[in-house]
């Protein structure tokens, strides 16, 4: 069986385990479980951020580390860097905490809420380069559960450095990143999307709890910033790449969407809205220092109105 064949069986698995579970602890203890078993690592588990260091949280395998301070360790620099990070050889990564001699690979997938990284997912092999970015989709996928559903929806909304702000603000949104949507090129750069010969448009992936914020107010707020009769053009920023969009993974959600679509052009009369809704055909993160580029550059350029902020910090206040 093919690792991706092993993860696809273990999905529904892993989500009849935690349905209906909220208590992360509890869900963090049965997946330790179910993954440990399933797919044969060495050392499965969880550290929890507490204060300014990493907890040993639920695992299963040989006894671990309890604390892990910020930016040490894979797991303090998975945190630190706030992404996954595969270590094909934990020899060659500086700083590795050897817990247990036998580890030979470890993959660390942070686990967020809220916009913060509250823990990490810990996985040790005995074999050198055991995972790879299969694992990394999965897994990610998976320790995302663990605080409760998760969603995925694409938004393109013009320039993403003030889109990302917008909707990373939204209570129950838990995660973004900033890319390229829906192109002809893989992994473009930013300068090569720029060029707007590439098809792609800049785009927010928002991950979000469906529990906390429904996909059909995050639709009503994302056209809250957009102007929906502008063709490749919000703000002053004009090109392809800068198209308006919903984009979808799932198609179950194509129903909601296209009633928010439909109330919208009734409230736009017959004036024809440009606004895509399509399934997302590919996402490439973007560099890193266009991911939250406004908490990084707070006088940066944003081409929304700072109203709007207000509005994705409340976001039910109008209802
Ligand atoms: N190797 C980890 C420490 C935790 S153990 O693998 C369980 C690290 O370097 O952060």
């Amino acid at each position: 069986m093919t690792k991706e064949a092993q993860y696809k069986a273990l999905m529904p698995q892993v989500e009849g385990l935690l349905m209906g579970e909220t208590d992360p602890i509890a869900n963090m203890a049965n997946l330790a479980a179910l993954l440990q078993q399933e797919m044969g690592f060495w050392w499965t588990g969880f550290y929890r951020v507490v204060g300014n260091e990493l907890v040993l949280g639920p695992f299963q395998g040989p006894i671990a580390c309890t604390r892990i301070a910020h930016s040490r360790g894979v797991c303090g620099t998975a945190w630190a860097q706030k992404r996954t990070l595969v270590v094909p050889d934990v020899e060659q990564f500086p700083g590795h905490i050897a817990c247990s001699a036998l580890s030979r690979s470890e993959i660390v997938v942070p686990i967020w809420q809220q916009g913060s990284i509250v823990a990490v997912l810990d996985i040790d092999s005995k074999e050198v380069g055991a995972f790879d970015d299969v694992d990394k989709r999965y897994l990610e996928s998976i320790a995302g559960l663990v605080y409760g559903p998760q969603k995925d929806i694409w938004f393109a909304a013009g320039c993403f450095w003030g889109a990302q702000k917008f909707f990373k603000m939204i209570p129950g949104v838990d995660f973004t990143e900033v890319g390229f949507a829906n192109g002809n090129l893989a992994n473009p750069t930013y300068k090569q999307v720029y060029s707007d010969t590439t098809g792609h448009a800049e785009c927010v992936h928002v991950r979000y709890n469906p529990d906390t914020i429904s996909l059909e107010r995050l639709a009503e707020l994302y056209f809250k910033i957009i102007d929906p009769l502008s063709l490749n053009k919000q703000g002053e920023d004009e090109g392809t790449r800068y198209r308006t969009g919903i984009y979808y993974k799932d198609s179950s959600d194509l129903d909601i969407l296209t009633q928010v679509f439909h109330r919208v052009q009734d409230q736009l009369g017959s004036a024809e809205m440009p606004v895509e809704l399509l399934p997302l055909s590919c996402f490439y993160t973007a560099e890193e220092y266009h991911q939250d580029y406004l908490d990084k550059n707070p006088g940066g350029y944003c081409h929304l109105n700072p109203s709007l902020f207000e509005i994705a910090a409340n976001p039910l206040a109008d209802k």
